[in-house]
């Protein structure tokens, strides 16, 4: 059993709008639906949890209700902190070992490649992430002095989503529990934090994977999905190319 997890409990502040971004419409569909629609079309996915902003599940249930999506079983409240959400969807998965998928609601352009390969290695390893490399040099910033230049071949920008077998996530957020000095961090880190002995093995993730967190990324997702959605990212043609520079958008993929 499969069950992707969509983490929309976010209020959205940094987009800046009155509705929390999961929400906004872009290519005419809610962020939210667009993400659900990949989780309920992909084959590896039986189940699909959904944790919304609270005060607006209502919102949440409609656009469920309205796409038709039929693999989801609950629509619950998100928590104050991202942990605190995936808390609450962990307490809503019935029981017995399942393999779960945590999302970000606000990266609709993951496809079904990244979603299979991550069900796929759970047959192996008990934690998956999925990351992909980066194309900026990472600085490592001490009161406003650089301390660190890191590699960049060792670093990987983390998206989601993150996937783990059910008892092993539950184990770990036990284990955090008994922490006085929890802090907020990403499912993959309470793992990495409090279950060191458990490997977290890496999928390659996509560019197109993007997380909608500022205003800038509502536009570019906009345009990725006018791209075409759920493909992988390909050069653009030179019509394609020339098409974009005619709109004076110019779109090019590659690192
Ligand atoms: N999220 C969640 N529960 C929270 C906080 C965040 O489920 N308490 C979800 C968001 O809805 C989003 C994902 O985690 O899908 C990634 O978080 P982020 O981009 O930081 O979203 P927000 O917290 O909504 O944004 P902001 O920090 O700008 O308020």
């Amino acid at each position: 059993r499969s069950v992707g997890v969509v983490l929309a409990g976010g209020q959205g502040t940094r987009v800046g709008l009155r509705l929390p971004k999961q929400l906004l419409k872009v290519a005419g569909k809610p962020l939210l639906e667009h993400t659900l629609e990949v989780f309920e079309t992909s084959p590896e996915i039986d189940e699909i949890v959904v944790l919304m902003a609270p005060g607006w599940t209502e919102d949440a249930e409609k656009i469920i209700q309205n796409a038709g999506f039929r693999k989801v079983t609950r629509v619950l409240e998100g928590g104050e902190t991202r942990n605190d959400t995936t808390r609450r969807a962990l307490e809503a998965v019935g029981p017995g070992e399942a393999k779960v998928l945590f999302h970000d609601a606000v990266r609709p352009l993951l496809d079904h490649r990244i979603i299979a390969d991550c069900v796929k290695a759970l047959d192996t390893f008990e934690a998956v992430d999925v990351a992909i490399p980066s194309a900026d040099t990472i600085v490592v910033v001490d009161d406003g002095l650089i301390t660190d230049i890191p590699s960049r071949a060792r670093l990987r920008r983390g998206q989601t989503p993150q996937a783990f077998r059910l008892s092993t996530i539950r184990r770990a957020y036990e284990v955090a529990a008994d922490d006085p000095n929890f802090a907020a961090t990403d499912d993959c880190a309470v793992v990495l934090r409090y279950l060191p002995e458990v490997p977290i093995t890496v999928v390659e993730g996509s560019e197109r994977n993007m997380k909608v967190t500022y205003p800038i990324d509502v536009f570019l997702a906009d345009q990725l999905f006018r791209l075409g959605s759920h493909t992988p990212p390909s050069p653009v043609s030179t019509d394609q190319a020339g098409e974009l520079l005619a709109g004076r958008t110019l779109v090019v993929f590659g690192g």
